[in-house]
């Protein structure tokens, strides 16, 4: 006999408890040891059983991980999905099982799996705002003549490198002074920006911009750069995106430029949203988490709160 899927993502009941999964990506940076730390810290005043896993960089073992959580027979799923598409399968096999997932700081592909449809919402920042606020600082502060950039991308096929390549391009092009001339894939992570950075600098001398999707690649360019005798913050400008501790004592001392935030503390913002749901109100498709900025005005009063 045919089976149903209901247009609507799964409802949840009202309960004193809740057994919630949530299926981190990787733990191999300060942001994802922050945001787990979040889940962890809600878990206790939300009243959630957390089964909290960890996939190691792998989008497989990412969907193995939710197929688990599945059988395990959680009530709800938060789900940061590594890539845009291979997560897909793992939302549409959570809906089936009657299961509510609301996707955290990364989307999938929006043309396979919709919000208010096969996920509930998607809790998170504009991606595309990130990269074009970088751009404008760039714009606005870079004091050379020729703006000649190397672009470190985050995790190939991820939304967060997709859009934070797309919002920074597109705003950077419309100024004749810049070029970007080299943009590749440091999968988010500081020893992979260093040896992209490395290799780079051979072959692009004349760099005098970075422009990194997180903070990991960049304090990971500044360590490349300085191994090879430049300055970075007087003879390469860094920006970047994300506001770790790193990242904002480099911005105090003067070796990176900006930082446009991208916040890991989804916890309470997760606890929320699934109250919420569970009183029966309509979700927003996309809750957004708005950003601050952090420069040399600002950065050093938010190292003791950072990650
Ligand atoms: O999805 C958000 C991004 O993922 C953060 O900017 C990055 O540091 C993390 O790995």
């Amino acid at each position: 006999s045919a089976v149903t899927v209901s247009a609507e993502p799964p409802p949840l009941a009202q309960k004193e408890r809740y057994k919630v999964g949530f299926s981190q990506m990787e733990s191999n940076n300060p942001w994802r040891i922050a945001e787990t730390k979040s889940f962890h810290d809600t878990a206790e005043k939300c009243n959630w059983d957390l089964i909290a896993t960890d996939a190691a960089g792998s989008a497989a073992k990412q969907v193995a991980d939710v197929d688990s959580m599945i059988a395990q027979g959680i009530d709800v799923l938060f789900l940061p999905p590594r890539e845009e598409k291979p997560l897909i399968p793992a939302v549409k096999k959570a809906k089936a099982a009657g299961i509510p997932t609301f996707l955290v700081d990364r989307s999938v592909d929006p043309n396979s799996a919709k919000a208010g449809e096969d996920f509930v919402a998607f809790l998170g920042s504009d991606f595309v705002d990130q990269g074009r606020r970088v751009a404008e600082w760039t714009i606005e502060n870079f004091k050379g003549e020729k703006g000649v950039i190397v672009e470190l991308e985050g995790t190939t096929g991820s939304s967060p490198a997709n859009d934070r390549k797309k919002g920074f391009d597109e705003r950077i092009a419309k100024d004749p002074r810049f070029t970007i001339v080299a943009s590749q894939t440091g999968d988010f992570a500081r020893d992979l920006g260093r040896q992209v950075m490395e290799t780079l600098l051979q072959a692009h001398p004349d760099v005098n911009i970075v422009y990194a999707h997180n903070d990991e690649m960049a304090i990971g360019a500044i360590q490349a750069l300085e191994l090879a005798g430049r300055k970075p913050g007087e003879d390469v400008t860094i920006v970047s995106i994300d506001g770790t501790r790193d990242a904002l004592q480099a911005i105090s001392d003067g070796k990176m430029g900006v930082t446009v935030e991208s916040s890991p503390f989804f916890g309470p913002l997760a606890c929320d949203v699934m109250k919420r749901y569970a009183a029966g109100e309509k979700i927003e498709p996309w809750v957004q988490v708005k950003d601050r900025i952090f420069t040399k005005e600002n950065a050093a009063d938010h190292i003791a709160e950072a990650y």
